[in-house]
C-alpha cells in the first residue's frame, strides 16, 4: 500500500485540482497531501520537498500548452527521482502538446513520470449561454479519474524500484508547435461597478494578484492570466471577461466543440 502521495497542482478554477484528488482516491493511499501552487503566496514561500512514494502534478490547458503562470510554480519543486503521474485539464477542445510539455517539464524538475493523463474540466470562458463542457467533471470524469488512480497502484505495486520503471511516453509534438499566442495578451476580467457590491471574495483568488479592492475594484491587465477564477466566484455577475476578440473565440469554440471528449489515460 502507498504510504504518502502528494498532490501538486496550479487550478485556479479547481477542475485540476479535483480530478488529482480522485486519482488520488483510486490510489488509496494513507496520507493524502495537498501541494497548491494556485495563490501568488506559493510563489515565494514553497519548501522543495518532495518526499513521498507518488507525485500528482497537476496543470490546466492553456491555448494547447500548460498554462504559463504554472510553469515558474512548478519549477519550484524538486523531484529527487520521485515517480510522478502527469495531468492536464483542458476544457474539451484539445491539449495538444501540453501533455507532453508537463511530462519533459517533470522529467527536467528531477521527477520520474511513470503515468499521464489528460482530462476535461469545464472551461474556463463558458457560461450558461455559451456552453464548454459545462459542469465536468461530472460523475463519469470522476469515476474514470478513480479508475485511472486504481491502475497506477497497481503499476506501482509492481516495481520493487523506480531504477525498474522506464519513463511514460507521452503524446504530442517534438518540437511543441510554437502559436502566436499574443491575441490574449493585452486581455483582462473587469468589473461592473454598477453591480459590484465591493464584497472582496475576487481579490484573495486571483492566482497573480491582479486585483485591487479600494473604493473601486482595479484589475491589472498585463498581469491577469485570464483564468476566470473571479468571474466564476462572484456572487454579483460584476466581474466579466467581455472582449470583442475573446467573446469570437470563445464562441468559435462553444460552436464547434460541442461534441463531448471522453479523458485519455497513458500508463
Ligand atoms: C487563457 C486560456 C486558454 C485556454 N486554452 C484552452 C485550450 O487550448 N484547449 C482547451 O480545451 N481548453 C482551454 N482552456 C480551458 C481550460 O483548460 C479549462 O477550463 C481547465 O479546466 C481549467 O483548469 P482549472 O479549473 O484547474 O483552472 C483555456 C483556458 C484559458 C483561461
Ligand atoms: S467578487 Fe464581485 S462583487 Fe465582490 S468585490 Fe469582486 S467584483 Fe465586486
Ligand atoms: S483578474 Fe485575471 S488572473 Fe486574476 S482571477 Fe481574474 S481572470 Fe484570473
Amino acid at each position: 500500500m502507498l504510504k504518502t502521495v502528494k498532490i501538486a497542482y496550479f487550478s485556479p478554477t479547481k477542475t485540476t485540482m479535483k480530478i488529482l484528488e480522485s486519482i488520488a482516491e483510486g490510489l488509496e493511499a494513507e496520507t493524502v497531501q495537498h501541494i497548491d501552487l494556485t495563490l501568488p503566496e506559493a510563489g515565494t514561500s514553497r519548501p522543495d520537498e518532495m518526499q513521498a512514494e507518488l507525485v500528482l502534478l497537476g496543470v490546466p490547458v492553456y491555448e494547447g500548452r500548460v498554462a504559463k503562470a504554472a510553469i515558474s510554480r512548478l519549477q519550484q519543486l524538486k523531484g529527487n527521482k520521485t515517480p510522478a503521474v502527469v495531468v492536464v485539464l483542458y476544457g474539451n477542445r484539445d491539449f495538444e502538446d501540453a501533455l507532453l510539455e508537463l511530462g519533459d517539464l517533470a522529467w527536467e524538475l528531477g521527477f520520474f513520470p511513470v503515468a499521464g493523463g489528460a482530462f476535461i474540466g469545464e472551461h474556463s470562458f463558458a457560461t450558461e449561454t455559451r456552453p464548454m463542457a459545462n459542469g465536468r467533471p461530472d460523475m463519469k470524469d470522476i469515476t474514470e479519474a478513480k479508475a485511472f488512480g486504481s491502475r497506477i497502484r497497481t503499476k506501482m505495486e509492481s516495481l520493487s524500484s523506480i531504477d525498474d520503471a522506464t519513463r511514460i511516453a507521452l503524446p504530442g509534438n517534438t518540437p511543441y508547435i510554437d502559436r502566436d499566442r499574443s491575441a490574449l495578451a493585452d486581455k483582462a476580467a473587469t468589473t461592473i461597478a454598477e453591480t459590484c457590491t465591493l464584497c472582496g471574495t475576487c481579490a484573495p483568488l486571483c492566482p497573480v494578484g491582479a486585483i485591487t479592492i479600494e473604493e473601486v475594484v482595479t484589475t491589472d491587465d498585463l498581469a491577469c492570466i485570464l483564468c476566470n477564477a473571479c468571474v466564476k466566484s462572484c456572487p454579483t455577475g460584476a466581474r466579466v471577461v467581455d472582449d470583442p476578440m475573446i467573446n469570437k473565440i470563445a464562441n468559435w469554440v462553444s460552436k464547434n466543440y460541442q461534441a463531448r471528449r471522453e479523458p485519455e489515460t497513458f500508463i
